[in-house]
């Protein structure tokens, strides 16, 4: 178990537990701020993050800036942002069963060390692996779930929205900046569940 981020990082660095480790350029373990109440959970690093080292700095990256700074949220202040996966799956394939199941100690760590009271899961594959919920993010999203002391939000994943891009009302992007603006509202009254 690490006792600090700095020995977080050299571990997730220094990782073979799964073949990614053979493909990767690096490993992106997050970004953000690392005392932040909201940790933010994709689902893997991308070509972008796998060249660049961080979470979401490609397109899908791009778009989930943009909403959360029209919700008032600032990613290097208020938000730790982090994947179930560590390492770039080739061709950004979904990650297998196996893969994540080696992999998931390592955010299970950054939970531990974050300790967040708010946690926002993008997508179906964040879901499933840090809550158990399988059947994706549509009948869920924008719904707190609240576990041991956390409330979990799924959300829309940003890869996702990027395939509609209607900002009309109901529309995936609409809905995702509303469930953005409900984590603004609960931190600025650190309405942290019970
Ligand atoms: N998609 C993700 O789930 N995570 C990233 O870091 C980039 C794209």
């Amino acid at each position: 178990m690490s006792s600090s981020w700095p020995h977080l990082s050299a571990a997730c660095h220094g990782c073979e537990r799964c073949e990614l480790a053979t493909t990767r350029h690096n490993v992106v373990v997050g970004r953000g701020n690392p005392q932040a109440s909201v940790l933010l959970i994709g689902e893997a690093p991308g070509q972008q993050e796998d060249e660049q080292g961080e979470p979401f700095v490609g397109r899908a990256g791009q778009l989930l800036e943009k909403l959360l700074g029209e919700a008032g949220l600032d990613s290097r202040r208020d938000l730790y942002i982090a994947n179930v996966i560590k390492c770039r799956p080739p061709q950004n394939r979904k990650p297998t069963r196996t893969e994540i199941e080696r992999c998931l100690p390592w955010l299970h760590q950054q939970l531990e060390l974050l300790d967040p009271p708010l946690v926002v899961l993008a997508g179906a594959t964040a879901l499933q692996a840090v809550l158990g919920i399988k059947g994706g993010i549509s009948k869920l999203r924008g719904q707190w779930i609240e576990q041991q002391g956390r409330a979990y939000l799924p959300v829309f994943h940003p890869s996702y929205l990027l395939r509609f891009g209607s900002r009309a009302p109901g529309a995936p992007q609409e809905l995702t900046l509303a469930d953005m603006q409900d984590v603004r509202r609960r931190l600025d009254r650190k309405d942290w569940p019970q």
